[in-house]
């Protein structure tokens, strides 16, 4: 825990709040982060006394803040972007998920070592669940190679759907990653193939759940053609963006098509509850209403 800063230079400091457990997220930038107010949210629904946070690291200092952070006596830290996986590089000791995930969306300190893990996945997969959608058996496309999409792709697998195609604007990533996830796949009875973003839909095979785990939705613009957007959305189909707060050039193609469709703000909410519950004991499942804190911020989000 050598070579860290002073913990006067944290914005959250848990020195600050005595006889509460001090936890916090760690972003570049962070001051729009919803995790806050989520976490406090589900803090007062299960009568914990906590304090939740903002982090600030510099773009080459994450380390250097979280083990200040946690020398001061944090004790568990959210990590979004550009710092996921400067976290799990940090951490002692990672989950399997995590290590699956390539990344660390979760830490927390016990026992003297820092452990890592990731929710960001099993948060999409509660989030469809609650939305009724069904995974098992059923045929997904996963747009996108990148850390987002290996993000969710073990828990999506494990959901044992018939089968994930991986599509990706360049074809070489959605092999490696394909590659990567293969023994999972067979493990799970998955079909797991690759397809270039612009040869989706020419077979006749229907996708049921569409998910954009591209950067696209962060403009406006959508990873798919609207040539291929016709083959792809069927009116059976749910699509997901896992981009928040904002109809997304990819919805707006789906709901032309009649698709359901769905923004990533209920996986923010579900992998902060995940988050919640690794640190503060499975047993609070009982008393989150993970979907009460949705309905708020997407009320507070559309006034
Ligand atoms: P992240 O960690 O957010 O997933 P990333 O690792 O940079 O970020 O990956 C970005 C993903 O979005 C990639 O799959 C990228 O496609 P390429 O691998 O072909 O670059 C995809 N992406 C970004 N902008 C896109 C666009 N305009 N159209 C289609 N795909 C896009």
């Amino acid at each position: 825990m050598s070579n860290h800063l002073p913990s006067s230079l944290l914005e959250t400091n848990p020195s600050d709040f005595p006889g509460l457990d001090v936890y916090a997220v760690a972003g570049n930038p962070i001051a729009h982060s919803k995790s806050p107010v989520i976490h406090e949210r589900f803090a007062q629904q299960t009568s914990q006394a906590m304090h939740y946070g903002r982090l600030q690291p510099a773009l080459d200092g994450f380390a250097q803040t979280a083990r200040a952070f946690f020398a001061a006596g944090g004790k568990g830290m959210n990590v979004t972007v550009p710092f996921k996986l400067d976290a799990k590089a940090l951490a002692d000791v990672v989950t399997p998920r995590a290590q699956l995930a390539g990344a660390v969306n979760t830490l927390w300190h016990a026992d003297g070592r820092i452990y890592g893990d990731n929710t960001d996945g099993a948060g999409l997969v509660r989030d469809l669940h609650a939305q009724g959608i069904t995974l098992a058996g059923q045929s997904i496309c996963l747009l996108g190679a990148g850390g987002a999409a290996r993000g969710v792709l073990g828990p999506l697998l494990h959901e044992k759907p018939r089968s994930i195609v991986i599509a990706n604007r360049s074809i070489d990533k959605a092999q490696a990653l394909q590659a990567l996830f293969e023994s999972l796949a067979k493990e799970c009875g998955v079909q797991l193939s690759v397809c270039p973003i612009d040869a989706l839909g020419s077979d006749d095979a229907p996708i049921d759940l569409i998910i954009n785990a591209t950067a696209a939705g962060l403009g406006a613009d959508s990873p798919v053609s609207d040539a291929v957007a016709k083959r792809l959305f069927k009116p059976s189909a749910f699509a997901y963006d896992m981009v928040y707060g904002k109809i997304t050039g990819m919805m707006q193609q789906a709901i032309h098509h009649g698709c359901r469709v769905s923004d990533g703000l209920g996986m923010l909410v579900e992998q902060a509850a995940d988050a919640f519950l690794v640190w503060r004991g499975a047993e609070l499942g009982k008393a989150l209403d993970a979907r009460a804190v949705l309905a708020d911020l997407r009320r507070e989000l559309t006034a």
